[in-house]
Formats: C-alpha cells, sequence, structure tokens
C-alpha cells in the first residue's frame, strides 16, 4: 500500500510528507521504552575496535554520510571518513591499521559500492550497510545490516532515505557512544531529538504551500542557483543543491560560503538567487556576511534559518533540533523548493530525464 501514490500527484512529494512517520519507524525499531539501543552488540563490539570508520556511498547517500562523519566524530570520538564508492576503488586512501566500513545506499545495489565492498571482503575488513531494502546485494555481502524501514522510496531524487539515514546514524552513534562508555553521550537524547524531528518536518510540510510561493518568486526563468553554507550547513546545501538540480534542471551548486569569494562569485549576476543554509551558532554571522557580499552583486538570497539564529526579516524559519541534527529539518524545505520549481517548470519530477533510482553499472 506505501508504494501507491493515493491522493498525491507524484511520488516525492508523497515520499517528503512521510518523513515524520520514518523517523517515528526507527524509532520504534531501534530505541526501547527505556531509552536504550536496540543494535547487535557483535556489531558494536566490531566497531568500537576499529580505529577509524570508512564510510563509502554515492550521490543523495554520501551527502548523508558526511552528516555521519560529523556524528560519529563529535559524537563518539571517532576519526570517520566519508568517500564518494566510484572514487574510493582507484584513489583507495592509506588505510589505519583497523578499519570499519560502513556502506550506506537506499537501494543496497549501486555497483560503485558493491565493487568498493568486494575490495573491502577481500581484504577481510568487517562492514555494515545501512540500507532501505532488505535482502539487496550490499546488505546480504556485508558483515552486518541495519534497516531503514522508510518504505519503498520510488520517486528517483531520494527524500525520505536521506533523512532515514541520517536518523539511524544518530542512532548508531548513540549505541557506540554508551558501548564505549564516553562520558557525554548521556547528554545525547537521541530518541527526544528525533522526535523532535518528526514534530519539526510536521510543520514544515503542512507549510509547504509557502514554499511554493518562494520557489515561484525566487526560481521561475533562473538558470542557475546557490546554495550556501558552512561547517553542517555545508554537508546540508550539498544535498539541497543536488535535489534542486536534478529535478529541476537549474544548474546549481552547493558551496562552503567562505569559498565563494575566492572565484565562484564571478557568475552571481542581477537576480542569481542565492539560498543560505544557517542553523550553526558559531557560522551564523560569517554565512550572512557572504551572503550580503553576494547581495551587493545583485543576487537574490533566500534565508533558511534555525529559530535560534533567525533574524526577523529571515523568510523560512527551521524548528528547534540540536544543531548536530539540523539536516534533519533543514532538508525539508529544500526538498519542497526543488520539487515545486520541477512541478513549475512543467517537468515530470518522478523521473529526471537522464537519471535511474539504482545504478547498476560503474
Ligand atoms: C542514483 C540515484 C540517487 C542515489 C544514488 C545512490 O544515482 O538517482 O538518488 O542517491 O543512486 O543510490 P543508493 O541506492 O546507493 O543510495
Amino acid at each position: 500500500a506505501q508504494a501507491q501514490k493515493g491522493a498525491y500527484p507524484y511520488y516525492m512529494l508523497k515520499e517528503i510528507d512521510e518523513q515524520p512517520g520514518v523517523m517515528r519507524n526507527l524509532i520504534k525499531e531501534y530505541i526501547a521504552a527505556d531509552g536504550s539501543i536496540k543494535i547487535d552488540q557483535d556489531l558494536l563490539k566490531e566497531m568500537s575496535a576499529a580505529d577509524r570508520l570508512y564510510i563509502v556511498a554515492a550521490g543523495t547517500s554520501y551527502h548523508a554520510g558526511l552528516v555521519g562523519k560529523e556524528l560519529f566524530e563529535k559524537l563518539v570520538k571517532v576519526p570517520t571518513e566519508v568517500h564518494v564508492a566510484s572514487e574510493f576503488g582507484y584513489n583507495t586512501p592509506l588505510l589505519s591499521k583497523k578499519p570499519f566500513f560502513i556502506f550506506l545506499t537506499q537501494s543496497g545495489e549501486t555497483a560503485d559500492s558493491r565493487q568498493v565492498l568486494a575490495q573491502v571482503n577481500k581484504d577481510g575488513y568487517p562492514s555494515l550497510t545501512i540500507t532501505n531494502v532488505m535482502n539487496s546485494t550490499l546488505s546480504r555481502e556485508a558483515t552486518y545490516t541495519l534497516l531503514l524501514y522508510a518504505g519503498p522510496e520510488i520517486a528517483v531524487a531520494s527524500t525520505k532515505a536521506y533523512t532515514g539515514q541520517i536518523a539511524l546514524e544518530a542512532i548508531l552513534a548513540k549505541a557506540l557512544g554508551v558501548h564505549n562508555n564516553v562520558p557525554t553521550i548521556k547528554d545525547f537524547d537521541v530518541a527526544g531529538e528525533l522526535t523532535k524531528a518528526a514534530n519539526g518536518m510536521q510543520e514544515l510540510v503542512d507549510e509547504k504551500s509557502e514554499i511554493e510561493k518562494i520557489a515561484a518568486a525566487l526560481l521561475k526563468d533562473t538558470r542557475n542557483a546557490f546554495y550556501i553554507g558552512r561547517a553542517m550547513d555545508y554537508a546540508i546545501v550539498q544535498e539541497a543543491a543536488l535535489k534542486l538540480k536534478e529535478v529541476s534542471y537549474i544548474q546549481t551548486e552547493g558551496f562552503a560560503s567562505g569559498e565563494l569569494k575566492h572565484g565562484t562569485i564571478a557568475l552571481i549576476q542581477e537576480n542569481t538567487p542565492v539560498i543560505a543554509i544557517i542553523t550553526d551558532k558559531r557560522t551564523a554571522a560569517h554565512t550572512r556576511s557572504n551572503a550580503q557580499e553576494v547581495k551587493a552583486r545583485g543576487a537574490n538570497i533566500l534565508y533558511i534559518a534555525s529559530r535560534e539564529v533567525a533574524t526577523p526579516t529571515d523568510q523560512i524559519v527551521l524548528p528547534e533540533i540540536t544543531p548536530l541534527l539540523s539536516a534533519l529539518v533543514a532538508i525539508v524545505p529544500a526538498q519542497l523548493l526543488a520539487y515545486y520549481a520541477s512541478i513549475q517548470r512543467g517537468y515530470d519530477v518522478d523521473k529526471p530525464r537522464n537519471l535511474a533510482k539504482s545504478v547498476t553499472v560503474e
């Protein structure tokens, strides 16, 4: 029944709307009433024996990995690298003594990731696949699997798998932190934060008609656009930009806001849309000043900011959540902007040209 569109015009909109439910499913599947995490102790033991985590993924899943790195490093203090699967095999980094591999993959079938896992198995390293598809190839071939329980994702552009992967990474980081006796881990109330995420996502999807209007005003006739942010917000804008470009064909870049002035600012013209995502107190002032620099050169700025760092003129204000998980709420307006920009241009948002849901060739 979940694979039916029902009253929705497109799967992508349905799947954006399902995200609060995905958060609740993950809480139900992985977190007991007493707050303890239901994850295989053998998996935690192997992860905790590792000196470094290597996250390998493609596309949107890679972007979920960028957030995962922050979670594992900040919450568990374990060094974590994130790699694009198609690069890893040919430009393999020097591995640590005891690596542990995490494959993030909605479908569990991406050839680029499968190729890396085959080598990892040959080398005898332990691995975990985080996937939405039970018994998928990457799930069968890895040492361990954790499922997303997000329900089938049909639209080519991934939405609920991204937020599901981030939420599950947070649950795993909590479990590993507890397992490793990291003193600060008790301050991270993962069930509470994911509940906040679910409620915040619901608030945002309930206001989708506002985003539809913003999309019409900001993105209507543009050929290009930029998303900017720093630190965690830089991880988020890379996914936000991919979403917009893949379904609307607006050439969009997700940029580290401080890096704009070192070249890319040359592309800013009268009315170029620049969307600033600001969820981090430490970087808010800097990103705002970078936005002012492009505004002075004619850019149209849209601010998407967390309540804590918002100013009264910011157009989209995000509900409260720990800054470590701000991606879960910040991505929702970006997904909706992409959806409406595509619809307003008359495209089939579920089936963008040249793209496949799962790419089984290298
Ligand atoms: C394809 C899809 C993307 C997806 C990527 C990785 O390119 O179009 O939406 O992010 O594959 O897929 P996976 O199933 O491994 O997450």
